[in-house]
């Protein structure tokens, strides 16, 4: 039975609810509610008409029919209210929080290769690059390689068109090694000499966790008067005190390169383990760096030196190889697949 106190406490409750709108949902929800189809409180209540007392049920339909029409009005003066609060389409919202903007990094290899020129800067050396197409002179023959010599054969190499005249075997070449660099500067300067020469260089090598077809060196080159084998283990190992740790220990092992004699091997003190032994220096305390020496005479020759006058040391360093170890990077294909997780994790 419905009377005209349920009327004043539905109108009471839907104001009470109105109160509390603040979103068009609310609002979907409030009109749900009273004037829903299935379960709306108004709907019910005009139901309920039929089925009140004949003498009473022109007054409550009445009273029901302006309560359906006051709620009506009310919500639709509520939509208008909130649309007029609405952005227009496409209008930017000022109160979204902000997008920072991405801050490039620079590659790990770029942060070595900067270091390492820096450091040899400040010990005087001159920094060039050389070409990257090479031809068989500079990159074998004048570096002691003669055509059948067997050390040819220690770097796979990459050949491009032409032919060596009667050789068979094609002129141009993309550099194996940046030591041609060493006969092109020699070619046209006069002692002192000391540069080093940083580069792309190319080899015959699939990918795998320590190859790539294309890697970076740094090449080395100091001729005058009276220089030693001393000086070139000063060098590197102040090199090293720079680039890694103020103690960290450089030793040269003999070995061989055809361009110099004696040759020797670069290693420094393991800077994971400090020479306990751990599975990156293979239980040994060291890790290898790059090769080195003192001129070959035959170099010398090569390019108009005269090497009863001169003397000089050379090195090549793998740029990879030392970024890898300063940083601790476990596969060097990491520096060639730009990935933005690897990348970001080096400074700016
Ligand atoms: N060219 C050598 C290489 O690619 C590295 C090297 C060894 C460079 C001895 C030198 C050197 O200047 O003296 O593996």
């Amino acid at each position: 039975m419905t009377t005209d106190s349920d009327i004043a406490r539905l109108r009471a409750e839907f104001q009470q609810d109105s109160a509390r709108v603040s979103s068009e949902s609310d609002l979907q929800a409030l009109r749900d509610k009273y004037l829903g189809r299935k379960n709306g409180l108004v709907t019910a209540l005009m139901k309920s008409v039929a089925s009140a007392p004949p003498d009473l049920k022109p007054a409550l339909g009445k009273a029901a029919n302006e309560l359906k029409q006051e709620f009506e009005q009310h919500l639709n003066e509520r939509r208008a209210a909130l649309d007029a609060t609405k952005a227009p389409a496409g209008a930017v919202d000022i109160s979204l929080p902000g997008r920072t903007p991405l801050i490039g990094h620079r590659h790990p290899l770029t942060i070595v290769r900067e270091q390492i020129e820096a450091i040899f800067t400040r010990l005087g050396y001159q920094v060039l690059e050389g070409p990257e197409i090479e031809d068989d002179y500079h990159n074998f023959e004048a570096l002691n390689m003669p055509a059948d010599h067997p050390a040819r054969d220690m770097q796979d190499t990459l050949y491009l068109s032409g032919e060596v005249a009667g050789l068979g075997r094609p002129a141009t070449l993309l550099r194996t090694h940046t030591s041609p660099m060493q006969i092109r500067y020699m070619e046209s300067h006069e002692p002192p000499v000391r540069i080093i020469v940083p580069g792309k260089v190319y080899r015959r090598d699939d990918l795998d966790l320590t190859h790539t077809p294309m890697f970076q060196q740094v090449e080395g080159l100091v001729v005058g008067d009276g220089i030693t084998m001393a000086d070139l283990k000063g060098t590197l190992t102040a090199f090293a005190h720079e680039l890694f740790e103020p103690d960290t220990k450089v030793q040269i092992r003999p070995s061989f390169f055809p361009y110099t004699e004696p040759s020797a091997e670069v290693f420094i003190g393991c800077v994971f383990c400090h020479g306990e032994g751990c599975p990156i220096c293979k239980r040994t305390g060291w890790l290898e760096i790059g090769g080195s020496g003192m001129v070959h005479p035959a170099v010398f020759e090569s390019v108009g030196y005269d090497p009863d006058r001169y003397t000089g040391f050379a090195f090549g360093m793998g740029i990879e190889r030392i970024a890898i170890l300063k940083y601790g990077v476990d596969d060097i294909r990491l520096f060639y697949e730009n990935d933005l997780r690897f990348l970001e994790q080096f400074p700016l």
